[in-house]
């Protein structure tokens, strides 16, 4: 599948707009293409209980499973001046759940595998052992 980086990075930017970050002053958006074809696209959601606040990588994994837009193939994260962000060791995980086989993310230190960043996963396989 063509992975067009400008547009996931476009979309991200505008994720990134509408992020709700009053605590952090750190606006942060997330885009991706999926097996579908489709886009989603999330940014973080902060709460006055701080601990509670939802990473923009939440909002984008709840856009895949409501549009039921599959797997995803290609991921971009950015802060408040567009830089790359790489997604949070939690974040990682949430992403994993939801990859096609080597989803790739677009990082400050160029593309890699899901396996690359987050090697030797926990996940569903290792609930039917
Ligand atoms: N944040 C994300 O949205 N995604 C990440 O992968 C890193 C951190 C948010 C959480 C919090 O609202 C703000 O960035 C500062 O940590």
């Amino acid at each position: 599948m063509q992975i067009d980086w400008q547009q996931l990075r476009d979309l991200a930017n505008a994720a990134m707009k509408k992020a709700y970050a009053p605590y952090s002053n750190f606006p942060v958006g997330a885009a991706a293409l999926t097996t579908t074809g489709e886009l989603v696209s999330g940014c973080n959601v902060e709460n006055a209980s701080y601990g509670l606040g939802l990473c923009a990588e939440c909002s984008l994994v709840s856009e895949l499973t409501m549009k039921q837009a599959g797997k995803l193939v290609a991921f971009t994260c950015v802060d408040k001046n567009g830089n790359l962000l790489m997604p949070c060791g939690r974040c990682r995980q949430l992403l994993f759940e939801h990859s096609a086989d080597d989803m790739v993310l677009e990082t400050a230190s160029g593309i890699k595998t899901i396996a690359e960043v987050l090697p030797d996963a926990f996940g569903p396989q290792d609930l039917d052992r």
